[in-house]
């Protein structure tokens, strides 16, 4: 059963083939952010021009016939508008064209279910951290099988706030790296730190990061801007841990390819008996691959959108989807 699943919410164009619960390819196009960030209808154009070389790649890949493909998925939302639309249209375009069913995908989903997978876990504890989203989940069986936000961010994504504040210091925003790597030889500067019960907040700290800026050398500001956001993302976490009596970790989203986040939440689940995983990072970053792999199980529990109701959701929240698997 070989389903193809695309990705174009953000800054990817992404395909990925999924068959029998593996991957088996994922490949990607990705735009580069320049100093403006991210234009939506630039994104779109760029996902546009992209599409078929990323799609013939995929399938390349994974040695796999167009016509093989049963079913496509695609994401469905959250995500920016005209970048959604495009990754709607191809996948509408192939479904037609090979008269196979289609699956929309929340994102969301994607990048939590391939982190399930890949660190072998049922029921964990989901810490979800990427540019746009900064959640803390668990699955609820109640009234669907759904996952449950237990405490997000109460203003922007963790991502969100290491490339703005990268932008403001007149650094690359390479997705956070470039914080990362500048925090490597930086020491602690005191930076607001904003937590309510399993909530957090970012904006805070990124004013006063960017108004010490002219006065704190810029790798203590990294650092202690990637240790006091961690720490915050660790302390909510822990505490969700320990509510629900988990004995189960993840972590996923492109924040989580941060091998200091890893370290500090791997003694976190350590403290309290709990096992920790996370996918490989190519799976952590917006990638099509998690897409095939959601929208395989979705297939499987014919859980099929007829081709003229689909459509995007910009504001897709997590708890509306339904989990199979
Ligand atoms: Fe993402």
């Amino acid at each position: 059963m070989a389903v193809l699943g695309i990705e174009s919410s953000a800054h990817t164009f992404g395909v990925g083939i999924a068959m029998d619960g593996n991957i088996l390819s994922n490949e990607k196009e990705m735009y580069r952010i320049g100093k403006g960030g991210m234009i939506p209808n630039k994104v779109a154009e760029f996902h546009i021009d992209n599409a078929a070389g990323v799609i013939d790649r995929a399938l390349e890949e994974a040695s796999i016939a167009l016509r093989e493909i049963e079913c496509i998925g695609y994401t469905k939302g959250p995500g920016m508008g005209p970048c959604l639309q495009v990754g709607e249209l191809t996948a509408k375009m192939l479904a037609a064209r090979l008269r196979v069913p289609i699956v929309p995908v929340n994102h969301g989903i994607g990048h939590i279910e391939i982190a399930r997978h890949f660190a072998g876990q049922n029921d964990p504890v989901v810490l979800y951290v990427s540019g746009g989203n900064s959640q803390i989940l668990k699955i609820d069986a109640r009234p669907y099988r759904h996952y449950k936000v237990l405490g997000e961010t109460m203003d922007i994504g963790i991502g969100n706030m290491f490339d703005t504040f990268a932008r403001g210091i007149g650094l690359d925003p390479a997705w956070g790296s470039t914080v990362e790597k500048a925090a490597q030889n930086g020491g602690y500067v005191e930076l607001p730190y904003t937590v309510k019960g399993m909530d957090f907040s970012f904006t805070g700290l990124l004013t006063q990061a960017l108004r010490l800026s002219g006065s704190v050398g810029r790798e203590d500001l990294c650092f202690s801007l990637r240790e006091i956001s961690f720490s915050m993302l660790c302390e909510t976490t822990e505490r969700a841990l320990m509510l629900t009596d988990s004995s189960e970790l993840c972590v996923c989203g492109g924040v989580a390819q941060s091998q200091r986040l890893r370290e500090m939440l791997g003694l976190v689940a350590k403290e309290h008996g709990a096992s920790f995983g996370f996918a490989p990072n190519e799976f952590n970053a917006d990638n099509g691959g998690m897409i095939a792999f959601v929208a395989e199980r979705m297939h499987r529990g014919n859980y099929h959108v007829p081709i003229e109701r689909c459509g995007i959701l910009q504001r897709y929240r997590i708890e509306e989807a339904v989990v199979f698997g």
